[in-house]
């Protein structure tokens, strides 16, 4: 018998990433796609970051007493910040202690569930959807099932989910907004969600658990409010990310908050549950002078209505070239359907003239192509011509 040198839940992370972070070695290989390039990708930032970030963290940064970069878990200032932000949006009654201040998004799901999942259980998550959801929930020892969102409208399959539940699933995960899509779930779809959540949880004997994954919460464009499952199922965590808000996701900052509507009795188990998760996960806190900063960084926000002009011009520039795009509700990115059938070779014709988006094919969106908004308005007006142009070509084979 083979003795393996890894375990096969990372193994089958890495075959499921293959593609993305193979497509991501072959462009990003040499450090950097070179002057000039416009780079549509993976939602990084381009230009300079919120001065109010960077002036929050070197004021933070600057020891006070000796222990101020002692251990510690959670910051009683930045759990009581999010506490607040969170009553005032929302009209519920979070509490500070029921927010963990967790290194990202990514900390706040991998957290979540590590806490509730036992190793066999079920996760539930949307396809297509965010690249890492998978290895986060093999991570914790749980089974990945993607479920299909419904075609072009991207809502949630609510009669396939349905039928998907059963005694091992745990979890349910509704990202809104939604990447890539931008889609906004209306409150009859959540409500609707809700309920066969109830049922199923009644009949199953068990907790199943929404994990709302809301990193894009406040990149919402006119006309649209961010809804919350939260608001419409009690057994709710919530995981959000300032890696959005700032554009910084290289500084790691989110929290993961429990809804308030949760049974008290449920939710100490669960206050204790998270906090050893995070300790479970190599202390996946976040560090302290990014909590200490956390309540002067959560009124900040990139310029919205900047980023809507910006998904306004492109939209409006790719239909007149001939592209396919739906109007994205929120988020960073646009989904045009690829011109043509291989969406691979239509974004390496872009990539050859400097323009990188990622073929829909390696994101689970075969026949679309996704573009990120967080691309300059410079970057994309010298884009512009470029994807006429290449829609424009009449020598594909
Ligand atoms: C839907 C979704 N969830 C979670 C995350 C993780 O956010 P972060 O990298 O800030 O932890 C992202 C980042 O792209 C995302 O798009």
């Amino acid at each position: 018998m083979p003795i393996a040198t890894v375990s096969s839940r990372m193994t089958a992370s890495i075959e499921e990433m293959r593609a993305v972070s193979g497509f991501a070695r072959r462009i990003l290989g040499g450090g950097s796609l070179g002057p000039g390039a416009c780079d549509f990708l993976f939602g990084n930032p381009q230009e300079m970051p919120l001065r109010g970030f960077v002036e929050a963290l070197i004021r933070h940064a600057e020891p006070r007493d000796p222990q101020w970069f002692g251990y510690q878990r959670n910051e009683p200032g930045a759990r009581e910040a999010v506490a607040r932000a969170l009553r005032q949006a929302r009209g519920r009654p979070y509490e500070a202690q029921d927010i963990a201040i967790t290194a990202g998004g990514f900390g706040a799901i991998a957290t979540a569930m590590l806490a509730v999942l036992e190793p066999g259980e079920e996760v539930l998550y949307p396809r297509p959807g965010w690249f890492f959801y998978g290895a986060l929930v093999r991570g914790a020892g749980g089974v990945p099932v993607p479920m299909d969102l419904a075609p072009d409208t991207f809502d949630l399959d609510l009669a396939a989910i349905k039928a998907a539940l059963g005694p091992r699933t745990r979890i349910v995960v509704v990202n809104t907004p939604h990447n890539p899509t931008g889609r906004i779930y209306p409150r009859a779809q959540l409500d609707a969600l809700a309920e066969l959540l109830t049922e199923a949880s009644e009949r199953l004997g068990k907790i199943i658990y929404l994990l709302a994954d809301e990193p894009y919460a406040r990149i919402v464009f006119a006309g649209q409010d961010h809804i919350s499952p939260a608001e419409s199922y009690p057994y709710t965590l919530i995981a959000y990310s300032y890696g959005k808000t700032l554009l910084a996701p290289g500084e790691r900052l989110g929290w993961l908050a429990l809804s308030p509507d949760m049974p008290e009795r449920d939710r100490a188990l669960l206050r204790e549950a998270v906090d050893m998760a995070q300790v479970s996960h190599g202390w996946a806190f976040a560090g302290r002078t990014l909590q200490r900063a956390l309540p002067e960084l959560e009124p900040l926000c990139i310029d919205v209505a900047a980023l809507q002009r910006r998904r306004d011009r492109m939209v409006s520039a790719l239909r007149d070239a001939g592209y396919e795009v739906p109007v994205p509700e929120g988020t960073f990115y646009l989904i045009p359907r690829s011109p043509v059938p291989d969406d691979m070779a239509f974004a390496e014709r872009l990539a050859a003239d400097g323009v990188w988006v990622l073929p829909g094919s390696i994101t689970e969106m075969p026949g679309r192509l996704r573009i990120s908004l967080t691309a300059s308005d410079e970057m994309v007006e010298r884009s512009l011509p470029i994807f006429a142009r290449t829609i424009g070509r009449n020598d594909w084979v």
